[in-house]
C-alpha cells in the first residue's frame, strides 16, 4: 500500500474515530466538583424550557453540551453564571452549588458570579474600544489595577493573541478579524481571573482554521480554568470535551417543546457506547 493510501485526511474522520483517540480523562473526586446541579427547571414566562437536569461539573475539565436545536444548551449554560437573571420572565428552579455554595442563595451577589465565571458568546463582542481597553475593561470596574499593563499582557498571552496585537494595543478592536476578535473576547474574560470559562458556540461564527486554534486553546486554558462549551459541532466536542452531555427535545401530548439531558458521560463514551439509542442516533448523524 503506498503512503498515500494509508494517509487519513483529517476532515474524514468522525466524531467517533477522534473519540475513540482520546486518552481517558484524569478522574476526578468529590472535591473537584465546581458545579453540583440538581434537578434544575428553567421556564420562560411560566413555559417551561429545560426541566429536571442533574449533573455535575468537574474542575480542569472541558465539559461540552451538545444537542438539536431548541433543546435549551444556551438556556441551560446561562444558569451557570446567572445571566438567566437578565431575562425578563426567566425563572429557574431547582439547585446549582458552586463549590458547595448555593449559586442562587440570597447572599450571593451576582455581580461576583460574573467575575468568578465569565462567559464567552457564538459572536464576538468586543467593545468598539482599543485592544488593551478591552482587556482592562474587567479589572477597572473591578478595582483590579495594580500592574494593569502586565496583567492585560498575561491576559493576551494567555488568549494566544499577544504574538498578533502586541504591538497594536492601542488600535481598535474591531479592526481585528473575527477570529481575533474572539481570542481577545477570551482574553476579556481571563483578565480578571475567573475560575470557570463559559462558552456559548464561540467558533461557530469562524473559519476552519480560526476554529482550531479556538479548539487549541481550550485543551490549553483546562490546565488553568473549568471550561463549559456548547457546541453544534460534533467534532469539536469530540477533539475537546473530557465529558459531554447530550441534551434532546422531548414534546408533550400538547405539543409542548422542553429540553431534557439524555445523557452525560465521558466523551469516549458518549461518541462511541452510548448508553440511549437517541445519543446514538444524534451521535453517529442520523437526527438533529
Ligand atoms: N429569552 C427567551 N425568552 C423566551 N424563550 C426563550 C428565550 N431563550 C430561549 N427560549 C426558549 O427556550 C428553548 C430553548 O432555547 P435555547 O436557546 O436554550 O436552545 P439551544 O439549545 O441553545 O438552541 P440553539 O442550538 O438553536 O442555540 C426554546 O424553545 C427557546 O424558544
Ligand atoms: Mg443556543
Amino acid at each position: 500500500m503506498s503512503e498515500s493510501e494509508t494517509e487519513v485526511p483529517i476532515k474524514s474522520l468522525t466524531p467517533r474515530d477522534l473519540a475513540r483517540e482520546k486518552p481517558t480523562p484524569e478522574p476526578r473526586s468529590a472535591e473537584d466538583v465546581v458545579f453540583h446541579v440538581e434537578d434544575l427547571v428553567v421556564s420562560y414566562s411560566g413555559k417551561c424550557a429545560l426541566r429536571g437536569v442533574t449533573l455535575d461539573i468537574q474542575r480542569n475539565y472541558v465539559t461540552a453540551f451538545i444537542g438539536p436545536s431548541g433543546c435549551g444548551k444556551s438556556t441551560f449554560i446561562r444558569c451557570f453564571n446567572r445571566m438567566n437573571d437578565l431575562i425578563p420572565g426567566a425563572t429557574v428552579e431547582g439547585t446549582i452549588d458552586y463549590h458547595g455554595t448555593d449559586l442562587y442563595g440570597p447572599d450571593v451577589d451576582a455581580v461576583e458570579v460574573r467575575k468568578r465565571i465569565g462567559m464567552v458568546f457564538q459572536k464576538p463582542n468586543p467593545f468598539p474600544k482599543s485592544i488593551y481597553d478591552n482587556v482592562a475593561f474587567g479589572p477597572r470596574v473591578l478595582g483590579m489595577t495594580d500592574n494593569l499593563d502586565e496583567r492585560v499582557e498575561q491576559a493576551l498571552h494567555r488568549a494566544a493573541l499577544w504574538d498578533e496585537v502586541g504591538k497594536r494595543l492601542k488600535e481598535s478592536a474591531l479592526s481585528l478579524s473575527g477570529g481575533q476578535q474572539q481570542r481577545l473576547c477570551i482574553a476579556r474574560c481571563i483578565a480578571v481571573e475567573p475560575d470557570v470559562i463559559l462558552m456559548d458556540e464561540p467558533a461557530s461564527a469562524l473559519d476552519p482554521i480560526a476554529t482550531t486554534r479556538i479548539e487549541d486553546l481550550m485543551q490549553e486554558l483546562k490546565n488553568d480554568y473549568t471550561i463549559v462549551v456548547v457546541t453544534h459541532n460534533m467534532q469539536q466536542a469530540a477533539r475537546v470535551a473530557d465529558m459531554t452531555a447530550f441534551f434532546s427535545v422531548d414534546v408533550g401530548q400538547d405539543g409542548d417543546r422542553t429540553g431534557v439531558l439524555v445523557e452525560y458521560d465521558t466523551t469516549d463514551k458518549m461518541f462511541t457506547t452510548p448508553s440511549d439509542q437517541r445519543t446514538e442516533d444524534y451521535v453517529t448523524g442520523r437526527f438533529g
